[in-house]
C-alpha cells in the first residue's frame, strides 16, 4: 500500500443505493486499522440537524423544492467539513467517508440540477478527497439487495428510473482521484481491489 502512516487521507465510498458502500466502508476501515493505521469512519448525510431534516425529506414525510433540498445537503456538509473532516484531518487520520459532494452531484443531477455547478459550489468549501470510490452495480441488482434487506418500502431517492439516472451521472464523472469499482463482484473481491489501488 502506498499510503502513509501518520499523513492524512480523504477515502470517499460513492455509488448510488444499495451499490454496498457502507459494507465496504466497515470493511475497508477494519482492514486498515489491522495495518496499523488510525481510522475513522464518517458518513453523509451526516448528523447534524440538516442531516435529519433530509432523512426525514428522504422517508417522504415532507415534500419540498429542488433548490431546498440542494441547499440541505449543502448545509449539512459545511457542518460536517468544519465539525469532523477538518478536524481529523488535522489529527492525520484516515477518514472513510460513505457519501460526498459526489452524491449531491448525481443525486440532485438527476432531479434536474446542472451537476457542473453544483460541484463547483462545494469546492468552494469542500476538501478535495485523495481517493473516491464509485462501487458501480446496476439498478436491478441494488434494488434486489435493497429490498431483500429491508421491510419497508422503498424511499424517495430509490426509485429505479430515478436510480438509473444517478448511476449515469456517476459514470460521468471525470478526475484523477476517482476510480469505478465493479460492485457486482463478492466483497472480499471488492475490498482487495479498493486495496490494491490504496
Ligand atoms: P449502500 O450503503 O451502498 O446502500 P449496503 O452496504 O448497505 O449498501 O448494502 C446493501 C445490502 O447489500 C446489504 O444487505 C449488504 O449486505 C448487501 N451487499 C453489499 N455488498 C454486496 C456484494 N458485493 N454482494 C452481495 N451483497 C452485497
Ligand atoms: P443514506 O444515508 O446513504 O441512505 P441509507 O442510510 O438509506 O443508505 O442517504 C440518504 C439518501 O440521500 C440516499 O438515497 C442518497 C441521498 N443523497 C442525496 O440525494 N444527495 C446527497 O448529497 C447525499 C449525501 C445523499
Amino acid at each position: 500500500m502506498k499510503l502513509k502512516r501518520d499523513n492524512p487521507y480523504l477515502i470517499v465510498l460513492e455509488g448510488i443505493d444499495g451499490s454496498g458502500k457502507t459494507t465496504m466502508a466497515k470493511r475497508l476501515k477494519e482492514y486498515l486499522v489491522n495495518s496499523e493505521y488510525d481510522v475513522i469512519l464518517l458518513r453523509e448525510p451526516s448528523d447534524s440537524e440538516y442531516g435529519k431534516k433530509i432523512r426525514e425529506i428522504a422517508e417522504n414525510k415532507s415534500n419540498i423544492p429542488i433548490e431546498e433540498e440542494l441547499n440541505y445537503f449543502i448545509m449539512d456538509r459545511k457542518w460536517n467539513v468544519e465539525n469532523n473532516i477538518l478536524p481529523n484531518l488535522a489529527q492525520n487520520k484516515v477518514i472513510i467517508l460513505d457519501r460526498y459532494f459526489f452524491s449531491t452531484a448525481c443525486y440532485q443531477g438527476a432531479r434536474g440540477l446542472d451537476m457542473e455547478e453544483i460541484l463547483k459550489i462545494n469546492r468552494e468549501f469542500a476538501p478535495e478527497p485523495d481517493y473516491v470510490f464509485i462501487i458501480d452495480v446496476d439498478v436491478k441488482t441494488a434494488l434486489s439487495r435493497i429490498n431483500k434487506n429491508r421491510e419497508k418500502t422503498v424511499k424517495l431517492f430509490e426509485k429505479g428510473d430515478f436510480l438509473k439516472k444517478v448511476r449515469k451521472n456517476y459514470l460521468k464523472l471525470k478526475g484523477k482521484n476517482i476510480y469505478i469499482i465493479n460492485g457486482n463482484d463478492k466483497i472480499d473481491n471488492i475490498l482487495k481491489n479498493i486495496v490494491r489501488l490504496l
